[in-house]
């Protein structure tokens, strides 16, 4: 696509969305960096005016409709914002967990999506480019809430991109492998399913791995670099990666052949007779 017009990032305080905006505006973006405390995004018009960009802070919280407000003029919606919660067995999980994982990952995307997409036809089409993450291609124990959060808006991601296609809008899905983030450093917590004894082998095998991961993170503003190509190249596939392990694991995945299985269903269907 051709630069112009407004990006719009959610989760932009801190981690990957704040790299992404800011790598937005020094493209010549003009960005809408949104968060929860728009006090913790005070530096980020300098630092973006620094880059030769244009860059206003807004306050979005996903999980509350309220404060979601679309700009006009938006061509390019980056759905980052995210969370994850206890590393726990499925049967020791509160649904609780469920609740607030789902409500912020999926119904909070999902809202801000629903309202993007007219102002983005009506701005002559654009870019969804929603964050999931490559543990979506392997099967993580204790990760079941979180992977099954991502999944779902993996499968969102499949059908809006079947349907703004014919729009001018192409949604596009980015996996991260292991980013070097507040969120990553997280995980490197001694995973809670370590205190249920029956579980305890597979979730010291989990922390294990996860301390492997280390040696292999990714700075974010590397990952924001690769996003932000993806964005601009109108030839992307729907699924990409932003880092040499989200690589790797994208192109030994099924996942990475979902287009030609979305040409084929269409094709399918252009090939059905009427009723
Ligand atoms: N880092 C990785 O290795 C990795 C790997 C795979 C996928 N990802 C995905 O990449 C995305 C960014 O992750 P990150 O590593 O940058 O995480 P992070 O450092 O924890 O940052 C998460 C961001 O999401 C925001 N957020 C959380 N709840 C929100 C809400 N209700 N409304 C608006 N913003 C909200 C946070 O805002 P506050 O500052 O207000 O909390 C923060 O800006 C997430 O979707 C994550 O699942 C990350």
């Amino acid at each position: 696509m051709i630069v112009s017009g407004i990006a719009l990032v959610t989760g932009a305080s801190r981690g990957i969305g704040r790299a992404v905006a800011l790598e937005l505006a020094a493209r010549g973006f003009e960005v809408v960096a949104t968060m929860r405390e728009p006090a913790a995004g005070a530096d980020l018009p300098g630092r973006a005016a620094a880059l030769g960009g244009r860059l206003r802070v807004a306050a979005l919280d996903v999980d509350r409709p309220a404060t979601i407000a679309i700009p006009d003029g938006i061509r390019v919606l980056v759905n980052n914002a995210g969370i994850e919660c206890a590393n726990l067995p499925v049967e020791a999980q509160p649904a609780e967990d469920w609740r607030r994982v789902f409500e912020t990952n999926v119904f909070g995307l999902a809202e801000v999506t629903r309202r993007a997409v007219p102002a983005l036809r009506a701005a002559g089409g654009g870019v969804v480019c929603n964050v999931t993450s490559s543990s979506l291609l392997a099967p993580v124990p204790f990760y079941a809430v979180y992977r099954a959060s991502k999944a779902a808006v993996a499968a969102l991601g499949e059908s809006l991109r079947a349907e703004l296609a014919p729009l001018g809008i192409r949604v596009l899905e980015v996996l991260p492998g292991p980013i070097d983030t507040d969120m990553l450093a997280g995980s490197a917590r001694t995973p809670e399913a370590c205190a249920f004894p029956e579980y305890r082998p597979a979730a010291e095998a989990l922390h294990a791995a996860r301390t492997a991961l280390d040696d292999m993170v990714t700075a974010p503003a590397e990952a924001a670099r690769r996003i932000v190509d993806a964005i601009l190249d109108d030839d992307a596939p729907l699924r990409v990666a932003c880092d040499p392990m989200g690589e790797a694991m994208l192109s030994g995945s099924d996942a990475a052949g979902a287009e030609s299985r979305l040409a084929a269903f269409i094709a399918g269907l252009a090939g059905r007779p009427a009723r």
